[in-house]
């Protein structure tokens, strides 16, 4: 549960385009981390390289290392659908499988690795992981229901009892609010704040006050030019990067001068 991310000297391409460069971080476990930075600056594809993610892309790669705790996610032999498993993911999007039941939708993970669990297996991960998103009450009655009947927010709280369904040890959620209406989004942050205390979670937010609101630390990312690799600028306690940042590209972003 709950593991410790870093990631050495990470460079991300697409073909020969490198997108991301020299990217050096630690995550904590059991904290909430927001990557935050102007558009095409590589957030996204960032996030998606910790989860193996970015190399289902046709002609992406990337170099360095990704440790979690220990472990080299890239060593040779490491099956990327257990570090997908590991390291969880929610989209901006929320996109649960429209046509399947919210119970479905829940226990895909399972089936989809081909792991069947009894009768009672499955109602304890369906009520564990509903519970867990802040779900529970509101579709307990309706768990035959297809998901896609859910409204926007629930769809996001479905799609991340979905991801915590299968125990990872990391979330990662690409701007998971940016679809919602602001009674969701802070119904998102509570939740968050509550994954924290058995996750490793990473959020990528263009809000700046959500990150406040959620974030134990920041990590700003910015490019120089278009066409430049975007890089990690600054990373410290959010605290530190909204009122007393280091650098004058973090004081200009976040006090809205670009970007
Ligand atoms: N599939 C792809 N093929 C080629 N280039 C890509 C691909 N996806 C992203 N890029 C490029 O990589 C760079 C980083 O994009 P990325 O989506 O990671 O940025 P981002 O910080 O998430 O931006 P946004 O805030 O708009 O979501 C951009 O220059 C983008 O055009
Ligand atoms: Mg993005």
């Amino acid at each position: 549960m709950a593991k410790r991310i870093q990631t050495i000297d990470l460079d991300c391409y697409y073909g020969d385009f490198k997108a991301v460069s020299d990217i050096n971080i630690e995550i904590e476990p059991r904290s909430v981390t927001a990557f935050i930075g102007p558009s095409g600056c590589g957030k996204t594809t960032f996030l998606r390289t910790l989860n193996r993610m970015h190399e289902v892309t046709p002609g992406a790669s990337a170099r360095g290392k990704i440790l979690l705790d220990d472990e080299d996610i890239n060593a040779p032999g490491v099956d990327p659908v257990r570090v997908r498993s590991t390291v969880g993911m929610v989209f901006q999007r929320p996109n649960p499988f429209p046509t399947m039941s919210i119970r479905e939708n829940v226990l895909a993970g399972y089936q989809l690795n081909g792991i069947r669990l009894s009768k009672s297996e499955s109602e304890n991960v369906l009520e564990r992981s509903l519970t867990g998103a802040n779900l529970w009450g509101e579709v307990k009655d309706r768990l035959d229901r297809p998901g896609g009947g859910l409204s926007g927010g629930q769809q996001q709280r479905l799609c991340i009892a979905r991801t915590i369904a299968i125990e990872p040890d990391v979330i990662l959620m690409d701007e998971p609010a940016s679809a919602l209406d602001p009674i969701s989004t802070l119904a998102i942050e509570d939740l968050i704040n509550e994954l924290k205390e058995q996750y490793t979670v990473v959020i990528v937010t263009h809000n700046m006050q959500q990150a406040a609101r959620v974030a134990d630390r920041t990590a700003f990312f910015n490019l120089q030019a278009i066409g430049e690799p975007g890089k990690l600028i600054e990373y410290d306690d959010t605290t530190t990067i909204f009122n007393n940042p280091a650098n004058q590209q973090t004081e200009d972003y976040i006090s809205g001068r670009f970007g």
